[in-house]
């Protein structure tokens, strides 16, 4: 690291983009996956994810590699995907259904609670309940699943979980199953795919299928010149009926932001979609015949979601679409993207697969594009921090500011 990091942090001016090392430098990165991913609370995936008894499903965030298990009690748990005897590796599927973890190696053996069950070769007095998988700490937000890897996790979830639940359990995630999952490695750091979500100053040029459903002043787009007011008012007049009509139905809907002054940060909000108001599909209508959980109403907008640092959720009557962002190195990250719909929805008779996919499919290659030019910018030696658009980009701010928040007060802890 060419500049002290202490100083980076420092030096940060708010209101401009990071300085070049923050996307580049190693020594940097190995700093995020420390303090941002290493003692945060991290999205990783859906309780779909391992619906059954003996479902596992692999996690890497960074080099921490994490195993999820559903045991035969119907319990989660985390764990590190690291034998305890000669420190293996012990699952490498993205998914298993087992009875057992067996490492692969001299096949010590451990229950789904992470127990070890059997270790041939060892002498009488050898201790199995002290060599037990090492546990990550596991939340389930209404069917969301994070981990933190820190000893001591940040106390605030709860009060997060118990925030956002009303808002997500309508949607009932548990009930769901992942209809298509996808992911791809963006060609920037993991801070340049975030920026990137956090506004939809590029929407209008970039996204032609996600415009047909979404508004852009839903994420802080301020539009200007000559029909803004109008298109203001339309939108805010938008966003009053759905709350009222939400209200109406029981449904959580109104904003809440929390995405600078909480360890755990994260933004919600229900907002309008265009046209027929239902989805965000190509034609603005439900993707899926069988609406999630209890839901009745199709036009229910879209839940927005978001969480510090690595997370956003898209929720609809018919599917959710659900994104985590995962450090691979200082310049690239992984962007995991899955679709759910009602477990018992049949595709080919409730839902089309290409039409369920088809806008964020599209509108993930157009961010990938444009992280990947971000990256080769800030890559280059004529790179200097910007200025972020005080009207439209206030959100990106949020999320730089947390960054920096959160990096200076661990090194200062
Ligand atoms: S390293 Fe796992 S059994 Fe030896
Ligand atoms: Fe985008």
């Amino acid at each position: 690291m060419t500049t002290d990091l202490r100083t980076l942090l420092a030096r940060r001016q708010p209101g401009q983009t990071l300085e070049a090392p923050f996307h580049t430098d190693p020594a940097i990165f190995r700093a995020d996956l420390d303090i941002i991913f290493g003692r945060h609370w991290i999205y990783v995936g859906v309780e779909p994810d391992v619906p059954d008894e003996g479902d596992c499903m692999t996690v890497d965030i960074g080099p921490h590699a994490i195993i999820i298990a559903r045991d035969d009690d119907m319990e989660l748990h985390a764990f590190h995907n690291v034998c305890r005897h000669r420190g293996a590796r012990l699952l490498h599927t993205p998914t298993a259904n087992i009875g057992n973890i067996v490492c692969p190696y001299h096949q010590w053996t451990y229950g789904l609670d992470g127990a070890l069950k059997f270790a041939a070769h060892m002498p009488a007095d050898f201790d199995k309940t002290c060599h037990g998988l090492r546990r990550v700490h596991l939340r389930s937000l209404a069917g969301l699943l994070f981990v933190c890897l820190a000893e001591t996790p940040p106390a605030d979830f709860d009060t997060m979980a118990e925030t956002l639940t009303p808002y997500i359990a309508p949607h009932d995630i548990r009930n769901c199953k992942v209809a298509h999952a996808e992911d791809i490695v963006e060609h920037g750091n993991w801070k340049l795919t975030m920026e990137n979500n956090r506004e939809c100053y590029h929407c209008s040029a970039a996204h032609p299928e996600l415009t047909r459903s979404i508004f852009a002043e839903g994420f802080g787009f301020a539009p200007v010149g000559a029909e803004a007011e109008a298109q203001t008012q339309r939108f805010h007049r938008l966003v009053d009926t759905l709350h009222i009509e939400c209200s109406r139905n029981g449904l959580a809907s109104r904003e809440i932001e929390h995405l600078d002054d909480r360890v755990t940060g994260f933004r919600t909000e229900r907002l309008p979609l265009e046209d027929a108001g239902e989805s965000e599909t190509l034609d603005t209508r439900v993707a899926c015949k069988r609406l999630l959980g209890n839901l009745h109403e199709k036009r229910l907008g879209a839940l927005s979601l978001w969480t510090q640092p690595n997370s956003w959720h898209h929720f609809m009557s018919d599917h959710i679409v659900t994104f985590a962002v995962f450090p691979l190195s200082a310049e690239t990250a992984l962007l995991r993207t899955k679709w759910l719909v009602h477990k018992d929805a049949v595709e080919g008779t409730d839902y089309d697969l290409a039409n369920l996919t088809a806008v964020w499919h599209a509108t993930n290659r157009q961010d990938s594009d444009l992280v990947g030019k971000a990256g080769a910018g800030v890559r280059s030696s004529g790179y200097r921090p910007g200025p972020y658009s005080p009207d439209t980009e206030a959100l990106v701010e949020k999320f730089s500011a947390w960054y920096i928040g959160r990096m200076a007060a661990s090194l200062d802890a």
